[in-house]
């Protein structure tokens, strides 16, 4: 029996958890919310939406942003009945925060406590338990998901949220979910058919021209109901979706958008943090009331901009000082993330620092001001040098479009573009999906490990280049994880596809077990992990570097990574913090302060340890540590990351040895001064240079010795 939460009278004055964890007795709140359900757009089209699932196993449902689609659809399939026998209903997010926070607020509006009818579940963080009916997750987390789960059994519906964002596990997703649909609804004609009959343990299909379920195990007798899918999207390009789905149906919500001013500046902005800093205070001293939206583009970014304000704002006349400043972007841990939501103090000016995350994926109340810079961090892909960095580009005018549209939801807006119009007009229409620029090791991966063989026969919505897949085949038959016939080996390829980690990180964490060094490299790949575990204010240099120095090693970046992590254990270890994990986390974050050390990707990082230390463990990995043989651990490095090894040249800078490429250490590391012979590196960013960083000295001979696979080939 589909039970709606609000309408269920016997729970009308239950105690819900607000986002800070304490209960209020919400009576009110309960009201308030069911009557901002109602004045959602989509309320209105609650049984005509259900009417058009019941009649289409595909639907794409295309909705301004706000309209309420990902909050309220799952909540009108559970009271349409889908979650009958046990069913769950699927939603998947391109983002973490996403995930965990509108999981967080249905399981409000529902009143249940989060992680029992309404859960969330994403990469190191499962709140969800049997009864979990509606299950917001990450579509990374999906794919994992069926590797257990070939025919993703328990779900009666998935929605694929988000689809115009074509995040490359999106698009992986999408061609996955298209085959367990047509499996599922002739699951029981697999039987005894000719050109079905099973190859390996697997089920080899081709009809219609559809490469079909390749990855399948033979499942004889079993069958399934059909897998209700729908696609959500923000933005208007439903034709490749329904295209790609045969012709799917499409249907379009209509939203609420009130007129939004938009400013450009004149001249092009040398430095567009100063320039947002700018216009941040500019709003708050000369505009009406309003919450401000900045898009910036990373962490980093984003916490040095939250300081320059709050010393800004120590500046201003005592009756001015009344701004806040809320930060949101992914690695936010989760108990943070909900701060950009709850209610601005009265008088107050809220100023949200955000990643393009809140471009569509989290609607965020109260704004009436977008600052917008025009840019976003993003993966790029060389598949000839085999090279993938980050770098920040500019946006593409469906971006800025949807970014100044935050600033008109709930009336009348203004958004600052800090770049002048004529650079608007050369603005890209729309962004290149991302499995045409990232590396696409990791997603081969788990395709092999689903079964499906040929990579290049499968059917993406828009497939990647050939010269990346080869690229990407080639580098995990490097790692180890492909055979001669470049199926997935056994066991180093299956159990690299079960670690959730990139593929170079997973074999670093096989070959540690060997090496006897997994204790080292749990808490290395944690760190990794991570953004920049150092944080350097400014106005604070010297103290700042003055702390660095007492955990840095001369051997690299990743011994002295591992000397903060046990410094911070040590510590903690010390206080003997039986006292529960509020006050530890405070004693904590006092301790990063003292030390210059970002207490938010610390904690993190404590978090990715446990977890990944679990599944090493449940692998049966060998946790053992080696002590202080150093040398033992730097060879472990060498083995694990020799495609990024790189070696000095005459003139100071280095030689990466795979790409042949030109680079530079960042000043952020340790061995920035002594530049040694030979190195190996686990990031490549590029701005004016191409910086590497996280590097440890190694021996230019361990290379050979150590991955001749590939050392051997290239002299
Ligand atoms: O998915 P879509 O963009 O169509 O909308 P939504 O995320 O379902 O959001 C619907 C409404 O719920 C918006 O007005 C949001 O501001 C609100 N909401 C909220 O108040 N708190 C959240 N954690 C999530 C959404
Ligand atoms: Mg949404």
């Amino acid at each position: 029996m589909a039970q709606g939460g609000l309408n269920n009278a016997s729970s009308e004055r239950r105690p819900i958890p607000n986002p800070n964890g304490k209960f209020v007795d919400t009576f009110a709140r309960r009201q308030r919310i069911a009557q901002h359900r109602k004045s959602l757009p989509i309320a209105s089209v609650e049984r005509r939406l259900m009417e058009e699932v019941r009649n289409n196993d595909t639907l794409i449902i295309v909705g301004e942003t706000g309209s309420g689609k990902t909050t309220q659809i799952p909540q009108f399939l559970f009271n349409a009945g889908f979650c009958r026998e046990g069913k769950t209903i699927g939603v998947t997010q391109p983002r973490r925060v996403a995930a965990v926070t509108v999981a967080k607020r249905v399981a409000e509006e529902c009143a249940v406590d989060l992680g029992q009818k309404v859960g969330y579940s994403i990469r190191f963080d499962d709140v969800t338990s049997g009864s979990t009916r509606i299950k917001y997750m990450t579509d990374g987390l999906l794919l994992r998901e069926a590797l257990l789960d070939p025919y993703l059994a328990r779900y009666s519906v998935i929605i694929v949220d988000e689809a115009h964002e074509r995040t490359v596990h999106t698009d992986v997703l999408l061609g996955l979910l298209k085959n367990v649909q047509i499996a599922r609804s002739k699951s029981i004609g697999y039987q005894n058919t000719e050109n079905n009959k099973p190859k390996n343990g697997m089920l080899l299909e081709k009809e219609n021209g559809i490469q079909n379920s390749s990855f399948l195990k033979h499942d004889q007798g079993r069958m399934f109901p059909p897998l209700k899918l729908i696609i959500m999207s923000a933005s208007l390009d439903a034709r490749v979706f329904s295209d790609y789905f045969g012709g799917a149906k499409a249907v379009h919500v209509q939203g609420r958008q009130f007129p939004v001013d938009i400013f450009y500046t004149h001249h092009p902005e040398p430095d567009y943090l100063d320039a947002t800093l700018i216009t941040v205070f500019q709003i708050h001293l000369e505009e009406g009331p309003g919450d401000v939206l900045v898009f910036l583009t990373g962490q980093e970014e984003i916490e040095s901009v939250e300081r320059l304000i709050k010393e800004r704002v120590q500046q201003l006349p005592e009756n001015s000082r009344k701004l806040v400043t809320v930060p949101i972007f992914s690695s936010l841990p989760s108990e943070q993330q909900m701060r950009v939501f709850a209610p601005t103090p009265a008088g107050y000016r809220k100023v949200i620092l955000a990643t393009n995350i809140a471009e569509t994926s989290v609607t965020i109340p109260g704004i009436k001001y977008v600052i917008d810079p025009g840019l976003v961090k993003a993966r790029s892909y060389d598949p000839k040098k085999g090279l993938e960095s980050l770098i920040i580009v500019p946006i593409s005018k469906a971006q800025a479009l949807q970014r100044s549209g935050r600033a008109g939801r709930e009336g009348p807006g203004k958004c600052f573009r800090l770049y002048p119009e004529s650079e608007f007009e050369k603005l890209e229409d729309s962004t290149k999906p991302e499995i045409k620029r990232c590396n696409l090791a990791n997603v081969i991966l788990q395709l092999k490990a689903l079964g499906v063989d040929d990579i290049i026969g499968f059917d993406f919505i828009e497939k990647p280049s050939r010269s990346a897949i080869i690229k990407s085949l080639e580098q995990l038959f490097l790692l180890g994880a492909l055979t001669d016939e470049c199926k997935l080996s056994d066991p180093v390829g299956r159990q690299m596809s079960r670690l959730p980690l990139d593929p170079i990180y997973s074999k670093a964490l096989i070959l540690a077990s060997e090496f006897k060094c997994l204790e080292e490299m749990l808490i290395t790949v944690s760190m990794l992990s991570v953004e920049s575990i150092f944080y350097a204010p400014r106005d604070k240099l010297d103290e700042a570097r003055a702390a660095m120095k007492c955990f840095s090693s001369p051997e690299g970046d990743h011994l002295t990574l591992i000397n903060v992590y046990r410094a911070s254990n040590e510590f903690m270890e010390k206080r003997n913090l039986s006292f529960g994990k509020e006050k530890a986390d405070k004693i904590l974050r006092k301790w990063c302060k003292e030390n210059f050390i970002n207490s938010r990707s610390l904690r993190h990082a404590r978090d990715i340890h446990s977890q990944i230390r679990r599944h090493a463990e449940q692998m049966g990995l060998h946790i053992a540590s080696c002590g202080d043989d150093m040398l033992l651990f730097r060879r472990c490095l060498a083995a694990s990351f020799f495609l990024n090894a790189a070696l000095k040249q005459p003139e100071g800078t280095y030689r990466a040895l795979a790409s042949g490429q030109a680079v530079q250490i960042h000043p952020s590391s340790v061995l920035f001064q002594t530049k040694p012979e030979c190195i190996i590196y686990n990031e490549l960013v590029q701005t004016n240079h191409k910086y590497i960083r996280n590097i440890s000295r190694i021996d230019y001979l361990w290379l050979t010795e150590l991955a001749p696979q590939f050392y051997s080939m290239q002299s």
